[in-house]
């Protein structure tokens, strides 16, 4: 792998777990943020993560080749470095994007990280929704380009998607599937198409239990029941959502149905532009379709 020095741009809910896995594997990382505050809440997120993990290695509750001591995990914290600036990553080997799912605002950054990265640079998206092919062209180095949709929490995930374009360069693909495995995730080719290959099965499903709840066919605690003990699925639907984030989901369905009106699967369900209205995202504002405590439910 020649990827050594990493630039992450959002340090939100992926981006910190994208620091923290990328500074595990043992590159440098520099995370941009927009502001001080937010930078400030992600650095000490990946703290705590950093913490829990070794707690739980001491406690024999992590894999044996996962496992981290403290001093590890203070060496790989220690790799991590915050930035306002996107000038700070103009020698990054590779820039993983994971701000809002907005594609004018990550077309924009892209324009901005072409003028900005040494040539060499290869840029990548965590998007869940829209086509990199998009953010390729905006950055001007199309065939530098290439999706690494990593999963929420990233910690503890173990896929990543490596989505190519038709632009994408063998050597780009390569090192962006190489760099997912050094972070100790099972990359899994995928094309360039809407949802990729897991949020195209993912989201209309989130979506469709939100319709049954409309309907009033079925109450969101009676759905998350008959997805776990029914299916054996780790979360049920309304308790994923919440993990998501609404505005995340809705971003991502509002984005399919622009480009595919008469699909009802994307139209996006009422009660979801509703709580995302009220400010209710999920876990991240303490309320979404369950009430939250912290990480867990209340
Ligand atoms: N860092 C370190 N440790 C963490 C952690 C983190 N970020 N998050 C959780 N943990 C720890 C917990 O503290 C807990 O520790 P203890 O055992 O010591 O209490 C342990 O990991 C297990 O966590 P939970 O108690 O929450 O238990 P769990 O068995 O339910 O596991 C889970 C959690 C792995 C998230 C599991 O519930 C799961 O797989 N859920 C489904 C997640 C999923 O579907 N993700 C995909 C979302 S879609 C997406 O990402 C794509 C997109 O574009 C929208
Ligand atoms: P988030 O809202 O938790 O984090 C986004 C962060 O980006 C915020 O901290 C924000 O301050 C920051 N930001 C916004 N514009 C910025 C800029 N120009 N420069 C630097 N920082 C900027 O969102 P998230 O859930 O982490 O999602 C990030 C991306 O990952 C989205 O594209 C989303 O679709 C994708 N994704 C999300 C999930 C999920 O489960 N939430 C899973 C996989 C992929």
């Amino acid at each position: 792998m020649v990827v050594r020095k990493v630039g992450v741009v959002g340090c939100g809910l992926m981006g910190h777990g994208i620091a923290q896995v990328a500074a595990q594997a043992g590159c440098d990382v520099i995370v941009r943020e927009s502001d001080q505050a937010a930078l400030d809440k992600g650095l000490a997120r990946v703290r705590k993560s950093l913490d829990k993990l070794v707690e739980r290695s001491a406690q024999g509750k992590v894999p044996e080749k996962e496992r981290l001591g403290k001093p590890e995990a203070d060496a790989a914290f220690g790799r991590i470095t915050g930035t306002l600036e996107l000038k700070a990553l103009a020698d990054c080997d590779l820039v993983v994007e994971a701000i809002v799912e907005n594609l004018d605002v990550k077309k924009q950054l892209f324009a901005e990280l072409g003028r900005t990265c040494k040539p060499s640079t290869i840029f990548a998206s965590n998007t869940s929704s829209f086509f990199i092919g998009d953010m390729g062209a905006a950055s001007g180095r199309a065939q530098r380009m290439v999706g690494l949709h990593f999963f929420n929490p990233v910690q503890l995930m173990k896929l990543v998607e490596v989505v190519r374009t038709r632009q994408t360069s063998d050597e780009v693909f390569a090192e962006a599937k190489a760099f997912g495995e050094a972070c100790g995730k099972v990359p899994v080719a995928a094309s360039d198409t809407p949802g990729f290959i897991v949020n195209r099965l993912l989201v209309p499903y989130l979506a469709e239990a939100i319709r049954m709840v409309e309907r009033g066919e079925a109450q969101p605690a009676d759905i998350d029941n008959g997805m776990t003990l029914g299916c054996g699925y780790p979360m049920g639907p309304f308790t994923l959502l919440d993990y998501v984030g609404l505005d995340t989901t809705l971003f991502i369905l509002e984005g399919w149905h622009k480009l595919e009106p008469g699909n009802p699967m994307f139209n996006p369900p009422r009660l979801l532009l509703d709580k995302v209205k009220a400010g209710k995202l999920g876990r991240k504002t303490g309320e979404g379709f369950f009430k939250w405590e912290g990480d867990k439910r209340a």
